[in-house]
């Protein structure tokens, strides 16, 4: 049996709640993992002086994928680095996947089974801000190359083959933003065109929006730029129970970091009411990640048997506590 070694990142508020518990699940699996643990967020910041120590990096560079929680972001502490932002930059995890998938529970839609693929390194994101007219006018940049557009269309093709979707939607605004979504898009879909078995499709990210509430159903994966991907995918994520649900992974080509997307929800810290799904549904694409789909698949169907039994948090309607919302997954693994 191959060794995995997956480093968990805690953090802060809920984040080493809903760690512990996704922790508990991949345990539970026929598969064996040591584990490593690395410091990170605003706990970390107190005890070192730095939200996310070098001995962090080191360790997710040890690992073959990392399982990350929350932080929590201190409201006024000047010069603070966000270490979520600083981790994927400085391990170049330039594409992150939001799955969203629909679950046998009244706050889901039915009939979705999508994948958005957002480039992470770069557009306004990265392209400095300033102010300028003594502060009447401010200017940002919007940086789009054809190097990071190509790789993480690459990866969304890849990444639909695998998991045998057969369309990608290449979203932009190539339509206003000539130069900038120009590459991207014609970049895109080249790559998109040249893997035979998938279909290439292009819309317009206005369009895209509407159609997510129209007809989410149509899509299968979308890849498209950094801000474009941040708001889409927190709509799309609405679509199918919200924040206690939502999963996602930062992939680049060293190395990987899955994370829920919610934060470290300080007023749950400590009360036992977090959801933990999640974190588990974050714990299933690392599996996924590390090859082994046959038990990420068993996480998955695990996870929407306990949402169907209503053996949930009672943020999705039930009354289980975090652990016992984990320990009803780990109860339907062989079910
Ligand atoms: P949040 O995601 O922590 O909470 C938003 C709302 O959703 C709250 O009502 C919370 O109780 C609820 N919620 C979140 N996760 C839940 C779960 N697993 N189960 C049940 N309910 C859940 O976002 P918020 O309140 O805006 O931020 C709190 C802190 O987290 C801030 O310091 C923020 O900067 C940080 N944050 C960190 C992120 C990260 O680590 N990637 C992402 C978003 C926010
Ligand atoms: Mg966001």
């Amino acid at each position: 049996m191959r060794d995995y070694r997956v480093c968990l990142l805690p953090g802060d508020g809920i984040g080493p709640e809903v760690t512990r518990a996704a922790k508990r699940v991949l345990e539970a699996l026929p598969l064996r993992f040591t584990w490593l643990n690395g410091e990170i967020g605003f706990e970390a910041y107190r005890r070192f002086g730095t939200p996310l120590p070098d001995e962090t990096l080191e360790a997710i560079l040890q690992a073959d994928a990392s399982l990350f929680g929350a932080v929590t972001t201190p409201p006024d502490i000047p010069n603070y680095r966000s270490p979520v932002l600083r981790m994927r930059q400085e391990l170049d995890l330039f594409a992150n996947l939001r799955p969203c998938r629909s679950v046998p529970n009244a706050q889901s839609r039915q009939g979705i089974d999508l994948m958005l693929v957002r480039e992470n390194t770069e557009d306004l994101y990265a392209g400095a801000e300033r102010l300028e007219e003594g502060g009447e006018r401010a200017v940002g940049e919007m940086v789009i190359t054809r190097r990071a557009s190509e790789r993480v269309a690459r990866a969304a093709c890849e990444l639909a083959l695998k998991r045998g979707f057969s369309k990608v939607t290449v979203v932009h605004k190539a339509n206003v933003l000539r130069q900038t979504s120009g590459l991207f898009r014609r970049t895109a879909l080249e790559v998109v065109r040249g893997f035979s078995a998938l279909q290439a499709e292009e819309m317009l990210v206005d369009t895209c929006a509407m159609e997510l509430v129209r007809a989410p159903e149509q899509f299968e994966v979308i890849v498209t730029t950094n801000l474009f991907g941040d708001i889409l995918s927190d709509e799309a994520s609405m679509l199918v129970g919200g924040l206690g649900l939502a999963s996602s992974g930062n992939v680049g080509a060293r190395t990987a970091v899955f994370e829920p997307v919610h934060g470290s929800a300080p007023k749950l810290a400590g009360t036992g009411r977090a959801n933990p799904l999640a974190a588990i549904l974050s714990a299933a694409m690392l599996l996924e990640y590390l090859g082994e789909s046959e038990q990420a698949r068993r996480v998955e169907v695990a996870v929407r048997r306990a949402i169907a039994a209503g053996q949930v948090t009672e943020d999705l309607g039930g009354s289980l506590s975090t652990d016992g919302a984990a320990e009803a997954v780990v109860e339907r693994l062989d079910a």
